[in-house]
């Protein structure tokens, strides 16, 4: 990517610099490209991981958008099935036409992102439904499948790391595994900025402070901040948004935050309380 490339990328999905390095590592043409005159096999598979409303979904949709890649997209739980066979077959048809778009395109790298992988990644026990088994195995086939030099990309996406099955995540299949985390200062502050700047009658915003304010929050819970602080300035009757509506839900959001932590429950929950 060049510096426009890049500027326009980063627009739209906040992420931290050490983030950006590792995802580059595996989807930027040029690195690929030097890793290979190196005498280093690239990486094919990506996992995202991180908490829920981190802009593991969002990355991957602006992946989409790169010039040069083929795309294609399905979520984890389409591939579970009441019907026996059907998810290993999609499994195989979407790879099937992966390859099929990087023949057709001169050998475009294509990248497959299959979102919500735990639907189908979770550990395998006794009990494991033998469909999600078996189409979980029909993605290793696919990935063991190629070689170093193939110009397929599987990127997959999880809020459950934690359960996901090991041969799913051991080196060979899942290489390189980043973490996209809460922001930090200077995120929360370029999200806030993101969501402000679409808001069209507002007075300045203190975006830093509203960042120094919003430890814990997530992208997506900064998102709603801000749309729940621009229906508060409605519903009382001002003519455009101001720094108390927003500090107001900043206060309620992060509050109920620590309300929960202090009870000792997991992101998960605390996550449905923010969305
Ligand atoms: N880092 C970010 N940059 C830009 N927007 C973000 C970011 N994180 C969250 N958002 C906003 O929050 C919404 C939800 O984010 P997204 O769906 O990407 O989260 P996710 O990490 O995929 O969550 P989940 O694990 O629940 O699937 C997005 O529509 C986007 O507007
Ligand atoms: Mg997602």
């Amino acid at each position: 990517m060049n510096d426009a490339e890049r500027q326009k990328f980063y627009r739209n999905v906040i992420l931290d610099d050490e983030t950006i390095k590792e995802i580059e590592q595996v989807i930027d043409a040029d690195k690929r490209k030097t890793y290979k005159e190196w005498g280093l096999d690239n990486s094919n598979g990506l996992l995202l991981y991180g908490p829920p409303g981190t802009g593991k979904t969002t990355l991957a949709k602006q992946i989409a958008k790169l010039n040069g890649y083929g795309f294609l997209h399905e979520s984890g739980s389409r591939f579970v099935e009441k019907y026996v066979g059907v998810g290993p077959k999609r499994m195989e048809g979407l790879f099937y036409k992966a390859k099929k778009m990087s023949r057709e395109n001169g050998n475009m790298p294509v990248i497959v992102f299959i979102d919500e992988i735990d639907s189908i990644g979770c550990k395998r026990t006794e009990e494991t439904n033998k469909e999600i088994t078996n189409t979980l195995n029909q993605l290793f086939v696919e990935l063991d499948g190629f070689d170093s030099n193939s110009n397929i990309i599987t990127i997959a996406a999880t809020n459950r790391f934690d359960i996901l099955d090991e041969a799913l995540v051991r080196p060979g299949r899942f290489d390189k595994k980043v973490k996209v985390g809460l922001p930090k200062q200077r995120e929360r502050e370029a999200l806030f900025k993101l969501f402000g700047s679409k808001i069209k009658k507002k007075s300045k915003l203190p975006y830093r402070k509203f960042a120094e304010m919003s430890k814990g929050l997530s992208g997506a819970d900064i998102e709603l901040v801000i749309r729940e602080a621009t229906m508060r300035a409605i519903d009382s009757n001002k003519d455009k948004l101001t720094p108390s509506d927003v500090y107001a839900i900043i206060e309620k959001k992060t509050g109920k935050k620590k309300k929960i932590e202090n009870k000792r429950i997991g992101y998960r929950i605390e996550s449905v309380s923010a969305e």
